[in-house]
C-alpha cells in the first residue's frame, strides 16, 4: 500500500507547537497523510521537550518524535525517553545515554515504520560516535519484514547530511536533515529510491533568527554581550515534506515540500 509520511522540522516554542497543532490534522485529512514524524528538540521554550508537551504532540497526531543536541535539556523527559516507543534519541550517542536507538511503530494504515535518529559530528558539540557506523548497526537489528524506514540526520554541516543520503540510498525510505532550521530546496528521490532533503526547516516563528528574537540575537552578535535568546512570536509557519512510500518495497516514489502558515488571529496558544 501507499504510505504518506509527513516529516516536520524542528518545532520551536509555542508558535511552533501551535502551527503543528493546526497543520497536522489538516494534512492528514486533506492530503491523506497516515504517518507523522516530527523533530521536537526546540519545543519547550526553544530548548528540549517536557512530558506534558510530549503528550500534546501525540494528541496533535504526531506518531514519532525525534530530537537532537537539545534532547537532555529537560529532566522530566528522561522517564519518557526510557519508557516510550514514540520518541528516539540519536542512535550514535554513547550506549549509556538514555533513550532508544530506534523505534518500530504500527501505523494506523497498517505497515510498520522504523524511525532512526542520527546526529552529525561536524561543528556540533555533542559526544557521539560515527553516525554512518551507527546506522549500519541499527539497520542490521531491524526485522527483515520492516521495509519502511525514516532517518532524521540532525546535523550542522550540509555535506554530512548529503553524504548520509547517498550512504543510505536504496536502503531506507527517507533521509531528512534537521537542526539548521532553514528549509532547503533540494528535495528529490535519489536514484535507488530514497527520498532526501538536506533540511526540513523549522515549525516556528519566522520573524526571527532561527526561531529566536531578532533583537536579542543582533544584540549578542554586535556587542558580544551575553543575551537571553528568547523565542520569537510572529510569522509562525511549519515546513516539512510529504514522502510517498510503497510499503511493499519501502522505497519512495515522491517527495514534496510543504509549508503551512499559522491561521490568522492565532494567539500563540496551542491548547
Ligand atoms: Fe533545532
Ligand atoms: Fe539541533
Amino acid at each position: 500500500m501507499i504510505l504518506k509520511i509527513l516529516c516536520i522540522g524542528d518545532v520551536v516554542g509555542r508558535p511552533g507547537r501551535q502551527v503543528v497543532s493546526q497543520a497536522v490534522p489538516a494534512l492528514m485529512r486533506e492530503r491523506g497523510v497516515n504517518c507523522v514524524v516530527a523533530n521536537v528538540e526546540n519545543a519547550a521554550a526553544g530548548s528540549g521537550l517536557t512530558e506534558a508537551l510530549y503528550e500534546k504532540f501525540l494528541r496533535y497526531g504526531v506518531d514519532v518524535m525525534t530530537m537532537g543536541d537539545h534532547i537532555y535539556r529537560k529532566a522530566d523527559l528522561l522517564p519518557v525517553l526510557e519508557r516510550s516507543d514514540r520518541i528516539v534519541r540519536p542512535a550514535n550517542f554513547p550506549p549509556e545515554s538514555i533513550g532508544r536507538e530506534f523505534t518500530l511503530i504500527e501505523t494506523k494504515a497498517g505497515p510498520r515504520v522504523a524511525v532512526i535518529s542520527l546526529i552529525g559530528r561536524l561543528f556540533i558539540k555533542t559526544v557521539s560516535d560515527c553516525p554512518f557506523h551507527a546506522v549500519e548497526r541499527v539497520l542490521a537489528r531491524l526485522p527483515r519484514d520492516v521495509k519502511v524506514v525514516v532517518v532524521d540526520m540532525h546535523a550542522e554541516a550540509t555535506s554530512e547530511k548529503v553524504a548520509m543520503g547517498w550512504h543510505l540510498d536504496g536502503r531506507v525510505s527517507v533521509v531528512f536533515g534537521t537542526h539548521t532550521h532553514v528549509p532547503t530546496a533540494d528535495e528529490r528521490v535519489l536514484p535507488r529510491g530514497t527520498a532526501y532533503v538536506t533540511d526540513l526547516g523549522m515549525a516556528g516563528p519566522y520573524d526571527s533568527v532561527l526561531g529566536r528574537r531578532k533583537d536579542r540575537v543582533l544584540h549578542a552578535m554586535t556587542t558580544g554581550m551575553p543575551t537571553p535568546f528568547d523565542v520569537a512570536t510572529d510569522d509562525a509557519r511549519m515546513y516539512g515534506v510529504i514522502v510517498t512510500v510503497d510499503s511493499d518495497t519501502g522505497l519512495a516514489t515522491a517527495i514534496e515540500r510543504v509549508r503551512w502558515d499559522a491561521a490568522p488571529g492565532s494567539d500563540g496558544m496551542d491548547d
